[in-house]
């Protein structure tokens, strides 16, 4: 087993953050074209010494073990960054302890980073500052909705 493989196996004994957020301000969601994998991320908003930063993110997958694995040390990197510095984070940066990917596993991050940057597209809370009343639909919840239901973003986009 590669040294690569061996930290991914490790991420995922114990995947941080897994699961949709009741109560996020912001979710974004990609799917790949490359293998047809999509990747859900929840982003919650707090204000600390003036500034608005990330307070939690949590991600769901229907995904490869990598992007669940990046998705993992990702929403963990994320805590504390503005808006403007997540928004920075390349797909390398957001994969943290498991180092880089493998070319084969490339998109694999890509499809996080995606879904990182949907959902900071979509941070603006609408009016009246509620989160939108689908925030915090599961990926297979929408999966299983009438098509038109979910915005889905090709990763290409
Ligand atoms: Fe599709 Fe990893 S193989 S996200």
């Amino acid at each position: 087993m590669s040294d690569f493989e061996d930290r991914v196996r490790k991420a995922l004994a114990d995947p941080q953050n897994q699961g949709e957020m009741s109560d996020a301000d912001s979710s974004g969601t990609v799917g790949s074209p490359d293998c047809g994998d999509m990747l859900r991320m929840w982003l919650k908003f707090t204000e600390k010494d003036g500034r608005k930063v990330i307070d939690r993110a949590s991600f769901q997958s229907f995904g490869c073990q990598t992007a669940v694995a990046v998705a993992s040390m990702a929403t963990e990197l994320l805590k504390g960054k503005t808006p403007e510095e997540a928004a920075r984070l390349s797909a390398d940066e957001l994969t943290g302890e498991l180092g880089p990917l493998p070319p084969m596993k490339i998109h694999c991050g890509q499809l996080v980073e995606g879904a990182l940057k949907n959902a900071l597209d979509g941070s603006a809370p609408p009016a009246g500052g509620a989160a939108p009343a689908d925030t915090a639909a599961t990926l297979a919840g929408d999966l299983q909705q009438p098509k038109g239901k979910v915005r889905i973003v090709p990763l290409d986009e």
